[in-house]
């Protein structure tokens, strides 16, 4: 489904993401794992074609200079060129890291939010009572400010709205980003539910431990270098691997 080929990202002269390949396939649950400034962020917002936006925002501004090599394709057609909006319309669609939500609307509202390029309201809201489905504790909390939610709600409310923009491709930026366990486990057993709507995952974390038990392949990867991918069962054999990055 998605294909990204010798992916290179420069912010000038520094390289975020060095010669990347990486593949996911229809249903799957892929992960991302690496540290701090991995590249992970990067890597989704390449795929969203956030990057590529950024490039160009820079460039009128006579500014930094992103340099953008490799080649993205998406259902065997090259997206490398298409704008973040395109690329919604595809059905790619980014939930951010640290849970943004626009703090001065109801939960509801930014869940409509999510399905701003939809024309049929119909759709929109039937999306909506889904995503009440996939996280019973939004219900409760349908009219009250983003803002005021926690870190786990809030989270809840950004996968949310990404759902209800019907996405094919779900990109996850560190879903699991300071939650608590109780929460963590919401949004795992939510992934169960969205593997269930047919749509594919790919995620990125820095711990894997938590979300290991729910990927079916998973990419590591060290300052934008790839070091080892393979099934969650190869990953999980490794001794180095689970050291460094499952805290075991
Ligand atoms: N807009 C930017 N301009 C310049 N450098 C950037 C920019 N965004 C990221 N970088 C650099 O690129 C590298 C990769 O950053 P990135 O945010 O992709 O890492 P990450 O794996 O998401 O880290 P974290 O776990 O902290 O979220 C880092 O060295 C970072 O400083
Ligand atoms: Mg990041």
């Amino acid at each position: 489904m998605l294909d990204v080929k010798n992916l290179m990202i420069f912010y000038e002269n520094a390289l975020a993401v060095n010669n990347l390949n990486l593949d996911v396939k229809k249903g799957e649950i892929v992960g991302v794992f690496g540290s701090n400034s991995a590249g992970k962020t990067t890597l989704m917002n390449t795929v969203a074609g956030l990057t590529l936006h950024m490039k160009f925002r820079e460039h009128r501004k006579g500014g930094q200079r992103i340099t953008i090599v490799g080649q993205q394709n998406f259902e065997g057609e090259d997206i490398s060129n298409r704008s973040p909006n395109d690329r919604v319309k595809k059905g790619i669609v980014l939930c951010r890291e640290r849970h943004p939500v626009f703090r001065d609307l109801s939960v509801e509202e930014n869940l409509q939010l999510g399905g701003f390029l939809i024309k049929e309201q119909v759709k929109v809201q039937e999306s909506i009572d889904l995503v009440y489905n996939i996280f019973p504790p939004l219900t409760k909390l349908k009219s009250r400010r983003a803002g005021l939610c926690s870190g786990g709600e809030q989270e809840m409310i950004a996968i949310g709205m990404a759902l209800v923009a019907r996405p094919k491709l779900l990109l996850l930026d560190e879903p699991l980003l300071g939650l608590s366990p109780v929460m963590q486990a919401i949004v795992v057993q939510a992934l169960k539910d969205i593997r269930s709507l047919e749509v594919t995952v790919l995620l990125t974390e820095q711990y894997a431990r938590p979300i290991m038990p729910h990927i079916d392949r998973g990419f590591i990867i060290e300052n934008g270098t790839l070091i080892m991918s393979g099934t969650k069962e190869e990953l999980m054999d490794n001794p180095e691997v689970m050291s460094a990055y499952f805290g075991m």
